[in-house]
């Protein structure tokens, strides 16, 4: 089982301080049941939010997580929902209000890649990737806008980008055209939403340890080289990328908008020193 570094504190001042981060807030985490998406339920959770763990498949990864959550008092519950359908994201969010009576925070954390160049894409590869990665994160953010609007009070939109919003990929383009619409997505969206008091912001992991990068990470030869790029040294938890989503939700992000927060070791600003 995974836990947050917090929730392992000794300090119990600071274990109590930080459970009750977000503690009255309804959060939405897309793809919430594995990687990545799984560490940003639990942190949330850990901090006193209520959420909502949409997957798409293996429900009992998403059990086994509620369980996990309500063990240590949280409150969560799964929605099977497939992103990339208007009308499966259409009732995660009418799910969510259901059961918790509101909506604050959505996490557009779905996302997949299909590691192809240009020459080798087929049509249905790129409108898959374009459809869950950018397409179903102008939909989410448009419902969830409007759900936050009608109940007053403002909210967040927080989306997982890439460092390769900005970052070339190459034998990955669908991916990063997809998330080069996000940055834009984010950037536009937070200007429109900013009268509500609605904040957008991107979050861009590099290489995290999550099943995205299994083929990487199991190849001790590519792994080597992907480590020796990171100025760190080595690949991120996806509990740290979590940390930040978590952090974006609070109160104390509340000047941050229309921008990314990295998260990637330095790799974008990594140099041979050529
Ligand atoms: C991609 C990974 C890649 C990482 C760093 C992520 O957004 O999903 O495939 O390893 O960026 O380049």
């Amino acid at each position: 089982m995974v836990r947050s570094t917090e929730a392992r504190s000794t300090n119990p001042e600071a274990a109590r301080t930080l459970a009750q981060l977000l503690e009255g807030k309804v959060a939405i985490v897309t793809g919430g049941n594995s990687g990545i998406g799984k560490a940003i339920v639990e942190a949330l959770a850990h901090r006193g939010a209520q959420v909502v763990i949409d997957y798409r498949s293996h429900p009992e990864a998403t059990e086994e997580l509620e369980r996990e959550i309500g063990a240590f008092g949280g409150s969560s519950f799964g929605v099977q929902a497939d992103v990339a359908k208007l009308e499966d994201l259409q009732r995660l969010v009418q799910a969510t209000v259901d059961r918790y009576g509101r909506l604050d925070v959505i996490v557009n954390n779905a996302g997949i890649e299909t590691r192809t160049s240009i020459l080798e894409t087929t049509p249905e590869q790129f409108d898959r990737v374009l459809d869950v990665n950018l397409r179903a994160v102008f939909f989410a953010t448009q419902y969830a806008a409007k759900q936050m609007i009608a109940q007053g009070g403002g909210g967040r939109i927080i989306n997982i980008s890439s460092v390769h919003e900005d970052w070339p990929m190459p034998g990955n383009t669908p991916y990063c055209a997809a998330k080069g619409g996000v940055r834009m997505l984010t950037r536009t969206a937070a200007l429109e939403l900013a009268p509500h008091g609605i904040t957008v912001v991107n979050v861009g992991p590099g290489a995290v340890a999550t099943p995205i990068n299994d083929a990487t990470i199991n190849d001790p030869q590519l792994l080597a080289k992907l480590n020796a790029a990171i100025p760190l040294g080595r690949m991120a938890q996806p509990e740290e990328i979590a940390a930040v989503v978590a952090f974006l939700a609070s109160d104390f992000a509340s000047y941050i908008t229309a921008t990314t927060v990295f998260a990637d070791g330095g790799i974008m600003q990594s140099s041979p020193g050529l």
